[in-house]
């Protein structure tokens, strides 16, 4: 019997990836989502992919009789929590929207799974608890700061949530994974990131702009302290980002009870926007409209992550390159002009 695995938030972008992941590793998956931020259509293409449509319950996670259900219903080995709001801008205006969602739902979630002794989580933390970090590459350790936006400080208190149930004696195992910029889709362009409204990510934008969607993309300053004066990121293909969700709960199954740890997921190297863009014209074969306009206040100038750790304890490497990633992400633009 293949053990089964609870992905909250798994028709999302990087819910549906790493659904894949796990069926490539020999879990199955068990997808709980109530379809807010993302398209059934998903379903459809991780199904594609998989060869099966995987266990869906459409419900919220913040509903106490849903988590019930599906502990109920299900025989479920480990949790991976990706659901949550996470438009930045919007969580300005909409905190209580953010904090209800983002930090209700993993409280309900760890107490669901303390009376159903479900020990094993990981969760979606984020590379922005480290502001514009003072060294680089980024390790673990690098003092997080103040956060920016509510967002941010959900992903903050949600991290001192998980580390204090497990300093709580509840036998929680917990991996909470740092990403930094997950980008990219599915090779096979069944599955990729739906953003909604404007994209505020790059790639997205990007690749909107190239296809006709957007008239063109605006480059936030190019007089920073960076190698061509725009800002630095460190993009991580989707799928790898998925492969790390994967060895990070084999890794936990092997901890002893009341386990906390963090591991950053990037692939240890920033690229400058302008390197994004022409990489991606490259991978395109086009020109890119764009234009170069001022800075944005509240953009982080240089960011990337030390692998260090997550390569020593989980062997985890990243297998794509950014060429391969604005690859993919091209062809599932590609693939959605012609839904
Ligand atoms: N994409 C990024 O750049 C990025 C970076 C760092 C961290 N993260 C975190 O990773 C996680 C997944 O992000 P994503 O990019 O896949 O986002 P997404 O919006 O594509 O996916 C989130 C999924 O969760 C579902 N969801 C939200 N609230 C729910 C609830 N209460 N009950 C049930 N389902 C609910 C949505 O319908 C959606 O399918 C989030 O926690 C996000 O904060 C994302």
């Amino acid at each position: 019997m293949k053990q089964k695995i609870l992905i909250t938030g798994g028709a999302g972008y990087i819910g549906s990836h790493t659904a894949v992941a796990l069926v490539e590793a020999g879990f199955e998956p068990v997808i709980l989502d109530n379809f807010c931020t993302s398209e059934k259509s998903a379903i459809d293409g991780l199904s594609a992919i998989i060869g099966f449509r995987p266990i869906v319950i459409e419900g919220d996670c913040n509903e106490p009789s849903v988590l019930e259900n599906v502990f109920n219903t299900y025989e479920i080995k480990g949790i991976i929590h990706f659901a949550a709001f996470k438009a930045v801008g919007e969580s300005t205006q909409l905190p209580l929207k953010y904090y209800h969602n983002n930090i209700g739902s993993l409280v309900l979630l760890l107490q669901t799974m303390q009376k159903f002794n479900i020990k094993n989580l990981v969760f979606s933390s984020s590379c922005t608890v480290y502001g514009e970090p003072k060294v680089l590459p980024a390790t673990e350790d690098t003092p997080r700061q103040d956060a920016e936006s509510p967002y941010g400080n959900t992903k903050k208190i949600c991290e001192d949530i998980l580390f204090d149930v497990t300093k709580s004696n509840a036998g929680n195992k917990i991996i909470s994974l740092r990403y930094f910029n997950p980008i990219g889709a599915h090779p096979s362009s069944e599955i990729g990131e739906l953003p909604i409204g404007v994209p505020a990510n790059l790639v997205p934008f990007i690749t909107q702009t190239a296809i006709g969607k957007r008239e063109k993309l605006t480059v936030f300053g190019d007089d920073y302290d960076t190698p061509d004066g725009t800002c630095v990121r460190d993009y991580i293909h989707v799928m790898d980002l998925a492969d790390a969700h994967v060895r990070a709960l084999m890794y936990l199954a092997k901890q002893e009870d009341n386990f906390y740890d963090i591991l950053n997921v990037g692939t240890g190297n920033g690229n400058t926007v302008l390197e994004v863009v022409k990489t991606f014209e490259k991978v395109a074969g086009n020109d890119l409209n764009y234009q170069i306009g001022p800075r944005r206040p509240g953009d982080v100038v240089k960011t990337w992550a030390s692998t260090e750790k997550i390569t020593r304890l989980l062997g985890w490497k990243p297998q794509y390159s950014l060429e391969d990633s604005l690859r993919d992400a091209w062809n599932w633009e590609l693939k959605l002009a012609k839904r």
